[in-house]
């Protein structure tokens, strides 16, 4: 599978006011030509565009306030990128939410707006910017998973099978894309600390207990592994040698013995 070359690459990055997209953003300024920062919060894409042109005035920061669980924001900014004539070549699907509790008590609109975030724009523009990366030849997505992909999760049931369509179709158009010098990697963390518990945590629900210490790996880490696996051409990236064993052990672990672990998790 062809690896990618970040250097002067188009970027977007959707999630880029917050957590792992913001340092994805860090990161890729002084290699990448030029980015595309998607979020809601206007303000906070703002001040990131200010911090990273500060250190280089001619590196070009569009940003781009949109709320992604709207099929019409999607589609007007698929727009947008045409009219303006912005060749992406790297996006990175980064944006998505949780929603901790039972799935009996959850909220319609909240189940809605997961799913339009975390699978429907993923989806809708990976299908927009694609055939551009495949006519010319060079072009990378990442798709930001999690470990949660793996297996599923009482308590946290439609993020975890978001997560898993995110896993499964990323392998699936990866395999679809060999020979076109478009490479696809998925990125699984487990625990990384950023807004995402907040976000995830219901405000009639009790707080949620942090797993161990030891199983998080800091943002940092995370965006650069995710960098790697696509510099590298690799098909999917766990950030942590806890975690890529913690995950090993669960991909080898028969279904009926999940489900019986899964009684002691609730
Ligand atoms: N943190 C973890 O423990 C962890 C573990 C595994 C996987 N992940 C995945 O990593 C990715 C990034 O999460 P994070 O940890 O960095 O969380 P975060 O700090 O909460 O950041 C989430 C980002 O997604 C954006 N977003 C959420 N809803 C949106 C919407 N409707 N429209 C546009 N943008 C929206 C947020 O921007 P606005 O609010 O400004 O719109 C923010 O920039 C997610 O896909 C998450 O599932 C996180």
């Amino acid at each position: 599978m062809s690896r990618f070359d970040l250097k002067n690459c188009c970027a977007l990055i959707t999630g880029a006011s917050a957590g792992i997209g913001r340092e994805f953003a860090r990161q890729l300024a002084g290699r990448a030509g030029s980015l595309v920062l998607v979020a809601r919060r206007r303000d906070r894409l703002e001040e990131l565009r200010h911090e990273l042109t500060r250190r280089d005035p001619n590196f070009k920061v569009h940003i781009r306030p949109t709320d992604l669980s709207d099929e019409n924001a999607v589609t007007d900014l698929c727009g947008w990128l045409e009219r303006e004539k912005i060749a992406i070549d790297l996006l990175i699907n980064n944006a998505g939410l949780g929603d901790r509790g039972p799935f009996a008590t959850s909220e319609p609109k909240r189940v809605q707006e997961m799913m339009a975030v975390n699978v429907m724009a993923l989806t809708v523009l990976t299908r927009s910017l694609l055939p551009g990366m495949i006519a010319r030849k060079r072009g990378a997505i990442l798709n930001v998973s999690s470990s949660a992909s793996f297996l599923p999760i009482p308590g946290f049931a439609v993020y975890a099978a978001t997560k898993a369509y995110v896993t499964s179709f990323s392998e699936a158009i990866r395999a679809e894309l060999h020979g076109t010098g478009v490479t696809v990697a998925s990125l699984c963390p487990g625990p990384v600390h950023t807004e995402f518990s907040q976000v995830a945590q219901r405000a009639s629900g009790s707080r949620e207990k942090s797993g161990p210490k030891f199983t998080y790996v800091s943002v940092e880490d995370v965006a650069r592994a995710g960098l790697n696996a696509i510099e590298r051409g690799r098909p999917l990236v766990i950030p942590g040698f806890l975690m890529k064993l913690a995950m090993a052990i669960v991909r080898l672990t028969p279904m009926p013995l999940l489900r019986f672990a899964s009684r002691f998790g609730k």
